[in-house]
């Protein structure tokens, strides 16, 4: 893949004007498409037979190789559709188990992984293997408690002789569903041989896999099972980091509930001659429908999901929503309904991931090291949100003076009759045939690009200036706010309206101080020989001494950011001075 990044770079100074799908189609190939080369296992001959029978897949709605989100959505939809979560006994045989799972129809596809117990994800060739499995298992017997009889497609394998006792190892190969710690990254990354290597290998390390992915998928299938008693033609998809590109292992998992397929939305009334409509409750405003479906389901989660603790019905916040942890997955859980410029943000951030491959390493990396010092955190506050941190990398890319990604306005003129979307009065309208996209030629590495970012914003005039991306261009605030973000869709929003002014000054000084700091010669040449694990380049930007600096700063004054600059540079000197004793 490095190899590849730098063939696209070397691709990009050759040619006056790139065409996009010459570039992108890095990150997201990973997590979301990739089918071809997911984990198979040969159990024998109902496997091997499913493959070989398999339909040709369907490249209709692919262009020139890239698949719309949209597209990828559905087939991840529809696979989630067709598979079953089991917790296992950490000893199954696993040959055993999929021989008597293949009883109810072909395997398509499966993996293992460890959360909370050992779990497998078990993809059926038809919806019909499925139900022929779940017409198989048994209501639990237990004693002193009662079981809530709902039942869904999260089972438990409980027939011992599928479990190898003789075997103290269960050799099953798991695949990880978090993160390796920073701290052992780190050293990771000081192996590597430059800045744009330890970016591209954050990225990769870090970055959402196939089985995450799936298991993402799965989770909202499931979630759609439970709001499907009510509303049966309901779809439940996940948003956000989910699915944009940007997702970390680890990242929470935004649901839509989505109703469109009921609500009325979208459809056209017969203009003349009998028609008949629902009788239906009425309620005073969208949002107070969004609230009552919201809570009710929020109800069912808590009463009757399977494996889903901790539900939070928050719903005067903005945004509705239902928070819960989904313990078989691991998964802090978001559901809201009627949220449809969220998945349009998504599906924006996705298109500008996929247009040049530095922009998921950058965003990657400033999302790690953000997270490193605690600019970012996952408990809501006056912290700057990821959302609002990867726009901030996207408005950085499009003001470079060779742009490495398109401003919004332009992708909204270059979209076609059926990209046209209003919602809720906002234009959402952008293009998504990604092949009208005409990138220009940026050379520029990752590790300029870092650089320039820390020293972009360590100078930018907060104070003064919101931040555009439909425009590429920083404007008057058009109200007070420490940080100003324009909300791409909802244009008289700011992103970042819950930022506080402590939290923005952390955010400039460690920018300033990790510009500086890749400026020295000491911090970004890599270490050889017997001091290979020394941190240099990004790992000594992502140390956690970095945070205690700044932490500490912030019980005192703030001091002007050149007198700490000065500082740092004059600790630099003496240390590196020969002792004189
Ligand atoms: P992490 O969960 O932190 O990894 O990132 P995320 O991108 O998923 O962010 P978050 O869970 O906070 O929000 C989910 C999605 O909701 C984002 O990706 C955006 O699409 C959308 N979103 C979040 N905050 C805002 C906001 O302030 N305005 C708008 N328009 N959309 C937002
Ligand atoms: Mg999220």
């Amino acid at each position: 893949m490095r190899l590849f990044a730098s063939i696209l770079t070397a691709m990009a100074s050759s040619f006056a004007v790139c065409r996009l799908h010459m570039r992108g189609r890095v990150g997201l190939l990973k997590s979301l498409q990739k089918p071809d080369t997911f984990l198979q296992r040969s159990i024998g001959t109902d496997i091997v037979a499913a493959q070989a029978e398999a339909p040709p897949r369907d490249r209709s709605d692919e262009k020139d190789g890239y698949k719309f989100l949209h597209a990828l959505q559905v087939e991840r939809q529809e696979q989630a559709e067709r598979s079953v979560l089991i917790n296992c006994h950490s000893r199954t045989n696993e040959k055993k188990f999929l021989k008597y799972l293949s009883k109810h129809g072909d395997i398509k596809k499966y993996f293992f992984y460890e959360s909370y117990g050992l779990y497998a994800v078990v993809e059926f060739a038809k919806r019909e293997d499925v139900a022929s499995l779940l017409e198989r298992a048994v209501i639990p017997n237990v004693n002193h408690e009662s079981m809530v009889p709902f039942k869904s497609r999260l089972l438990s394998l409980r027939n011992l002789s599928l479990v190898d006792l003789s075997n103290q190892q269960s050799g099953l190969q798991c695949h990880p569903q978090t993160t390796i710690p920073i701290n052992e990254f780190i050293k990771r990354l000081s192996k590597e041989e430059s800045i744009d290597q330890q970016m591209t290998s954050l990225t990769e390390a870090y970055q959402l896999t196939e089985e995450n992915s799936r298991l993402r998928f799965l989770v909202c299938s499931l979630l759609k099972d439970i709001a499907a008693a009510y509303f049966p033609e309901c779809t439940i998809k996940p948003f956000g980091s989910s699915v944009n590109g940007f997702g970390k292992l680890g990242c929470d998992l935004d649901m839509f509930l989505d109703l469109d397929g009921i609500s009325g939305r979208n459809v056209k009334m017969p203009k003349s001659g009998l028609s008949l409509e629902y009788q239906m409750k009425r309620a005073n405003s969208e949002r107070a429908v969004t609230q009552s479906i919201l809570s009710v389901i929020g109800e069912c989660v808590d009463q009757f999901g399977p494996g889903c603790v901790g539900v939070q019905k928050i719903l005067n916040a903005r945004c509705p929503l239902v928070r819960f942890a989904h313990q078989p997955s691991g998964f802090q859980c978001d559901l809201t309904a009627n949220n449809r410029v969220a998945m349009k943000s998504t599906e924006l951030l996705y298109l500008y991931g996929e247009l040049d491959p530095r922009v998921r390493s950058l965003v990657f990396t400033v999302r790690c090291w953000a997270r490193a010092h605690g600019v970012t955190s996952s408990i809501p506050g006056a912290w700057i949100s990821n959302f609002s941190l990867t726009v901030m990398v996207l408005f950085f890319l499009q003001k470079r003076s060779i742009p490495i990604i398109p401003t919004l306005d332009h992708l909204r003129d270059l979209a076609g009759p059926a990209d046209k979307s209003v919602i809720e009065g906002n234009d959402c309208t952008f293009v998504s045939d990604f092949s009208k996209i005409q990138l220009k030629s940026n050379t520029e590495t990752l590790e300029q690009l870092l650089c320039e970012f820390f020293e972009f914003y360590a100078t930018f005039p907060f104070s003064r200036m919101s931040l555009n991306i439909r425009k590429g261009k920083e404007q008057n605030k058009p109200e007070v706010a420490p940080l100003h973000i324009q909300n791409p869709f909802e244009t008289s929003l700011n992103v970042s309206k819950n930022v506080n002014a402590t939290q923005l000054d952390r955010f400039v000084a460690l920018c300033q101080e990790s510009s500086w700091l890749l400026q020295q010669g000491e911090t970004n040449i890599p270490r050889g020989g017997a001091s290979m694990t020394a941190a240099w380049g990004l790992a000594t930007l992502l140390l956690p001494s970095q945070v205690a600096g700044i932490k500490s700063r912030k019980k005192r004054k703030l001091e002007p950011a050149s007198e700490r600059i000065k500082g740092l540079l004059e600790s630099l000197k003496n240390k590196n001075q020969p002792k004189t004793s």
